[in-house]
């Protein structure tokens, strides 16, 4: 039996379909977020390096809870990494470059997944999805909370 004949849900491709590129985004997030971790420079080394541990330890649970809705939800969550990086939309970053930037690029990668998120609340809203309408609740809260930190660290 399909999970979602004992969930009671029936199958919604706008749900899975956006959280299918939520994971792909957020593995590139994830990505970009070790690069600053290693090659951060300068003065802000110690804070900034420890923030972008602290920023993909975050972003790798979520990946967790994104990946382990879609099983439940009867899809199976992609894992390989060259698969993920060509859905994705977001751009891969994290090389070498000045703090500032990094900075930057961390908070338009926040407003992309924001967004996809956002949409996601209402996408599961409309569908009655409340679990995933839920975790996607669960990570909104801690996202607007890393974009005032970070706006905050930076003026
Ligand atoms: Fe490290």
């Amino acid at each position: 039996m399909k999970n979602l004949e004992v969930i009671g849900l029936k199958k919604n491709k706008k749900v899975t379909d956006a959280l299918h590129q939520l994971l792909a985004d957020y593995h590139i997030y994830y990505a970009n977020l070790r690069g600053y971790h290693w090659n951060i420079k300068g003065c802000g080394f110690f804070s900034m390096h420890a923030k972008f541990e602290e920023l993909y330890d975050a972003a790798s649970e979520e990946i967790d809870v994104i990946a382990e809705r879609l099983l439940q939800l009867d899809e199976i969550p992609e894992n390989k990494i060259d698969k993920l990086a060509l859905q994705a939309k977001l751009t891969a970053k994290g090389q070498p470059e000045p703090s500032e930037e990094m900075i930057k690029d961390v908070m338009e990668d926040l407003k992309y997944i924001i967004a996809a998120v956002r949409h996601l609340v209402e996408l599961t809203d409309e569908a009655g999805d409340t679990v995933t309408n839920d975790i996607m609740m669960g990570i909104l809260p801690s996202l607007e909370k890393k974009v005032w930190m970070i706006n905050a660290f930076r003026s």
